[in-house]
């Protein structure tokens, strides 16, 4: 396949140069699943003209049958779309064992998860990622402090939040070229009040990287950060869904810790909502859909209860709280892996066509949305194309 990845280092760097010339600005890193999810961001970052890292957890890999099937099936997606924006492709929270996978698998950068450890096991943990991924050109992303609520297979009781004069250090020692930074953001649609809130732990993180002249090589990344729309909310719980408590981190929220030195914002969470409630409506809508479509009737048996929805790790889930597309897409998988990783088009089943594509407009638009929100609007033609990931090696090996 002729579609090519980017690290995502040459893309944050788009981003910090327009922000150094007064045009705060940030890479938007959607999580992806599924086929026409990857669709629906590949589409709203063309809208937007906007660079895009698209990435995938370790539970998208194993949802997917491997780091491998995701990066076929995003490349299938660009082909198809005849894409040419700058992304990378990402593996979100991963541990050693994943991240070189995802090295080896075709991953053009890498999240290293090591914040459960402390600092000093950390560093090296990161470094050993950094030395493995860095000799392909590959980016790597570390992480500092911890995210309050479930992230991946590791929970905080609370926030921990970064100690904003220890990030150069971290980012120095380790040679990431990217840091989260726990700034009081966490996962998922119920975040909980603003007030746990910390942008000034950004401000001073950034402005230690000014001062060190490192700004325009390591970057801020900020995890946790959907806006958890409520229209999206209360589409879902109109056709069936009991979301309760839900908040996210509203949008000027977002907008300040870009202005104070975030270059990544990553979403997931929007994107589940926004597809959830597709499903929601379009089940509702269509009453007897099973006649029609053998795919949407098993989906329709995981919203009605009458098949056990499940997490990601296998646990019951009420079906009313569904929010994450995978515990009822997980026996469309079963059914047969290609009708969530190849082009959806191909099907003979004209509802599940129609409904994947209502999928695809809505991520699209939300993206699109979100780039312009984030200051990445545009700035495609700003990333500069020459830094490959060969090119990325040779300057790492100097
Ligand atoms: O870290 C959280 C991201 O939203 C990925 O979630 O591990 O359920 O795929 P996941
Ligand atoms: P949200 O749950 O706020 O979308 O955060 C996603 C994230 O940080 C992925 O790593
Ligand atoms: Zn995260």
């Amino acid at each position: 396949m002729a579609a090519k990845l980017y690290s995502f280092v040459p893309l944050m760097q788009a981003a910090e140069q327009a922000s150094l010339k007064g045009h705060p600005s940030a890479v938007g890193a959607f999580n992806v699943n599924f086929y026409a999810q990857a669709e629906g961001i590949l589409e709203g970052l063309k809208r937007a003209e906007a660079p895009g890292i698209i990435q995938a957890s370790k539970g998208a890999n194993k949802f997917q049958g491997g780091a491998d099937k995701i990066q076929y099936m995003l490349l299938k997606a660009m082909d198809n779309m005849k894409f040419g924006n700058p992304i990378a492709l990402h593996l979100d929270h991963g541990d050693t064992k994943s991240a070189k996978d995802c090295v080896d698998k075709g991953f053009s950068s890498v999240m290293i998860d090591a914040s459960k450890l402390d600092e000093p096991q950390n560093i090296e943990t990161t470094k050993e990622i950094v030395l493995y991924a860095h000799a392909k050109g590959v980016g790597v992303e570390g992480e500092y402090g911890k995210l309050a609520g479930v992230e991946e297979d590791i929970a905080h009781e609370n926030t921990t939040y970064a100690d904003p004069k220890f990030v150069p250090v971290f980012l120095d020692r380790s040679g990431a070229d990217a840091l989260a930074v726990a700034y009081g953001t966490s996962h998922g649609p119920n975040k909980g009040k603003t007030s746990a809130l910390n942008v000034g732990i950004v401000t001073e993180s950034y402005a230690g990287l000014k001062a060190y002249r490192m700004n325009t090589r390591y970057f801020l990344v900020g995890h946790g950060s959907s806006t958890v729309p409520k229209e999206l909310v209360d589409e879902i719980n109109r056709f069936g869904g009991t979301l309760k408590g839900t908040s996210g981190v509203p949008d000027y929220m977002i907008k300040n810790a870009i202005k104070e030195g975030i270059r990544k914002v990553n979403i997931d969470t929007d994107l589940r909502l926004g597809i959830t409630a597709v499903f929601r409506k379009y089940l509702s809508d269509h009453k007897d859909i099973e006649k029609k479509s053998e795919i949407l009737g098993v989906i329709k048996r995981v919203f009605s209860g009458e098949t056990p929805a499940k997490d990601k790790d296998g646990n019951p889930v009420d079906s009313g709280g569904l929010v994450d597309p995978r515990s009822y897409l997980d026996p469309v998988m079963a059914m047969d892996p290609g009708i969530l990783r190849e082009d959806y088009r191909k099907l003979k089943d004209e509802a599940f066509i129609e409904v994947m594509n209502m999928v695809r407009e809505r991520i699209a638009e939300h993206v699109k949305g979100l780039c312009v929100m984030f200051g990445s609007a545009g700035l495609a033609s700003q990333v500069d194309t020459g830094m490959t990931l060969e090119a990325m090696a040779a300057q790492y090996g100097k």
